[in-house]
């Protein structure tokens, strides 16, 4: 059975982006799992981490707890991310998440010409995205991860859900995330 990755990086309670992405989720089949990041352990990793990390590396030593998050991304068939456009981007507890599953030899390696080749098992990923106000030049957020799944994860698709306009006096709310939905059931079919 397909093992499919929801990675929240939502922060509020009654966050919009992660109720289209559960609604995303509810169309993909396989074996389902949630990773709230806000409620993981996730800090910035500092400079004892990072030598420590190496160690580890070096020793093969990936049964280390630190690994986990990266190990269980790695394994997944389907990635659905669920990131709310902050500050042109997504919240920062998405990036800690990023350094932390950046781990070498388990979502991606060196070539012997020294270029990343992506350790990932997923061919897709989707990500899930609402903001505020007009989205102008295509979602930074979005744009970042696909060049991570690209040029680090092996990860060969990427698609895009969002809903714009969300904190816009006067707009109709349900409406604009009803469209969103259904943007979903005409991709799924
Ligand atoms: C810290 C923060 C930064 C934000 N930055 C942006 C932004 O750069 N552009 C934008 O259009 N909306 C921005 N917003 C508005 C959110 O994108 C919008 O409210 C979104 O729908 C929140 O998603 P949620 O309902 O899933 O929490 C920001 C909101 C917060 C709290």
């Amino acid at each position: 059975m397909k093992k499919i990755l929801m990675v929240d990086a939502c922060v509020r309670e009654e966050s919009r982006t992660r109720g289209l992405a559960e609604y995303l989720m509810s169309k993909l089949e396989g074996e389902k799992e949630v990773i709230r990041l806000i409620d993981e352990p996730l800090k910035p990793i500092d400079g004892k981490y990072v030598n420590h990390r190496v160690e580890l590396i070096n020793g093969r030593a990936f049964d280390h707890e630190m690994f986990r998050w990266a190990k269980q991304f790695a394994a997944a068939d389907e990635i659905v991310v669920a990131a709310p456009y902050w500050d042109m981007s997504f919240p920062s507890i998405l990036k800690v998440y990023i350094e932390h599953i950046e781990a070498m030899d388990i979502t991606f390696g060196y070539s012997d010409e020294g270029v990343p080749t992506g350790l990932c098992r997923a061919k897709k990923l989707y990500y899930v995205s609402t903001s505020g106000g007009p989205i102008y030049d295509g979602n930074l957020g979005f744009r970042y991860v696909t060049r991570l799944c690209e040029d680090f994860w092996g990860i060969p698709e990427t698609k895009l859900f969002q809903a714009e306009l969300l904190d816009v006096v006067g707009k109709d709310i349900p409406g604009i995330l009803e469209k969103a939905r259904k943007e979903m059931d005409e991709y799924f079919g």
